[in-house]
């Protein structure tokens, strides 16, 4: 484990800047009521609350680093400051409430996930769960925290009696084949979780609170942050197909029950879903 640069220092003083005052907008100063639209489809929803999320934590990044860029989930791709000449290649990737259907019920587990890299690399991360009261963090060599404890995965136990977190995409007719997957896989493991929150599931994956996750139909601001979360403490973060990890199809445990699982669900068939 090294001693985080200068870079890397700096970045994770911004993402959890950003962090904490995006949790203050949504969580300890939750508005009564707010707005709430469809996306992609009817169960995909967008709130007030996501967006004025991703305009605080857009403006303290162009405040403090306006040669960077920001992916957010709701505003894209765009220079932190686009009045800034200098471009310093660091990208950062932001969902400003993941587990938004969680927030508009008002259900514990949603976060603010912020990453930062460069070249498509993560060299930091947080995720603040503002309904638990934890603030998960890690910088690329450096190990991941929760709060100031340092995490580090345990033993696993057997694939029979792994816990087992996941997700569903928005689109019916994905989800749809996605739980005959877990139909399949719920009797050969020891329970299912669906929580609600991909940065959350990794986080719950690094802090031993489910021993794998999968999920697939992710987008890069789902990931970004969890992902180095849970492979600073020790997980294998990769692809259900067995390739590098990408947002499509998200596998993340203990480095022994990763081929394991990783097998039983292309039995079941979870890299097609
Ligand atoms: C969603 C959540 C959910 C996962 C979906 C994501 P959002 O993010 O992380 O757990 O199953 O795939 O899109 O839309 O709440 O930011
Ligand atoms: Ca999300
Ligand atoms: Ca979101």
């Amino acid at each position: 484990m090294t001693t985080p640069g200068r870079l890397e220092a700096e970045l994770l003083d911004v993402a959890r800047e950003a962090a904490a005052a995006a949790v203050d907008l949504i969580h300890t100063n939750r508005p009564a009521s707010f707005g709430v639209l469809s996306k992609s489809t009817a169960t995909d929803m967008v709130t007030e609350m996501d967006t004025a999320s991703e305009a605080v934590i857009r403006g303290i990044i162009a405040g403090r680093r306006p040669g960077d860029t920001i992916v957010g989930e709701e505003g894209g791709e765009q220079p932190a400051d686009p009045a800034a000449t200098d471009r310093t290649g660091v990208t950062w990737w932001v969902d400003p409430i993941d587990g938004t259907t969680n927030y508009v019920y008002d259900h514990p587990g949603y976060n603010v996930s912020i990453a930062a890299g460069v070249a498509g690399r993560t060299l930091v991360a947080v995720v603040a769960d503002p309904t638990h009261g934890r603030t998960y963090s890690a910088v690329r060599g450096g190990g991941a925290r929760c709060d100031d404890v340092p995490l580090l995965l345990g033993p696993p136990p057997p694939l029979e009696e792994a816990l087992i977190a996941t997700g569903f995409a928005y689109d019916p007719a994905r989800r749809g084949r996605q739980g005959e997957v877990v139909a399949k896989l719920l009797p050969q493991v020891r329970d299912i979780r669906r929580m609600g929150a991909a940065a959350l599931d990794l986080c719950s994956v690094a802090a031993g609170r489910v021993d794998a996750y999968y999920e697939s139909g992710l987008s890069i601001w789902d990931l970004a942050a969890g992902a180095l979360i849970a492979e600073e403490a020790g997980a294998r973060v990769g692809s259900i197909d067995g390739g590098p990890v990408r947002p499509d199809h998200v596998l993340a445990t203990h480095p022994e029950l990763f081929e394991p699982l990783r097998a039983l669900l292309v039995e079941l068939g979870a890299d097609r879903v």
